[in-house]
């Protein structure tokens, strides 16, 4: 049965970050990596979208101290997990879903995301991406670690069986429900491009997991 998305989450959260730590290939790496692409300057502003628990916040707080971040994710046990962990920084967390809260104008340095928004298609992202690129401040990026389909097959193939379970369960088209349903790199840079980032350059990659780097 597919579970709505902030409850699969919630439901899991028992176990959450070593299961991050201990089942993805490199995540030992690429979330410090993911740390040290944000801006190392006392004071930046962060958004982070789809902040979780905050594993990859853990690692840029170390760097930067100073950083004032903002987290959205809408499964309220991850939210209150990460509030615990980082008593005394400047964090503000709103849960609801990226796609509908407003994210404001040139307000950001940098913008984050890690393992997260495999479960959107293009389409739902453009315009997420066109909010995002507008809440940078000048000269800002955004940092998305993330899993990729290897292939445009892969791709489709994982679409059609989210949208074949959804008719199967009968459940609403508008919702979102678990299920993995990554884009290929290139699907995501085109996202990226067409809501506006002037370039999208791919950092690193550890097999399916890339850091890609896109500039307002
Ligand atoms: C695999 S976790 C990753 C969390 C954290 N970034 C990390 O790497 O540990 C995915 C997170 O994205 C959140 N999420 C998924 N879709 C979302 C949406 N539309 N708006 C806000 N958060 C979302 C989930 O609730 C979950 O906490």
């Amino acid at each position: 049965m597919l579970e709505k998305m902030g409850e699969f989450f919630d439901a899991r959260l028992d176990g959450y970050e070593e299961h991050q730590m201990t089942c993805i290939d490199s995540a030992d790496e690429f979330y410090p990596y993911t740390a040290n692409c944000l801006p190392q300057t006392v004071g930046s502003r962060i958004l982070d979208l789809g902040c979780g628990t905050g594993l990859e916040l853990g690692y840029y707080l170390e760097r930067v101290p100073t950083a004032r971040i903002t987290g959205i994710d809408l499964a309220t046990g991850m939210l209150e997990t990460l509030r615990k962990k980082f008593p005394g920084k400047d964090i503000s967390l709103i849960l609801g879903s990226y796609f509908t809260v407003p994210f404001g104008e040139n307000v950001y340095d940098a913008a984050v995301s890690v393992e997260s928004l495999h479960h959107f298609t293009k389409e739902e992202k453009i315009p997420l991406y066109t909010k995002l690129k507008t809440a940078l401040k000048p000269g800002g990026y955004f940092i998305l670690t993330d899993y990729f389909s290897l292939s445009d097959e892969e791709e489709t193939n994982r679409r059609q069986e989210l949208i074949r379970l959804k008719k199967e369960q009968k459940l609403p088209e508008d919702e979102f429900y678990h299920y993995d349903t990554p884009l290929t790199v290139e699907h995501e840079k085109e996202a990226l491009k067409t809501a506006g980032f002037i370039s999208v350059e791919v950092l690193k990659n550890w097999g399916p997991t890339y850091t890609l780097k896109a500039y307002r």
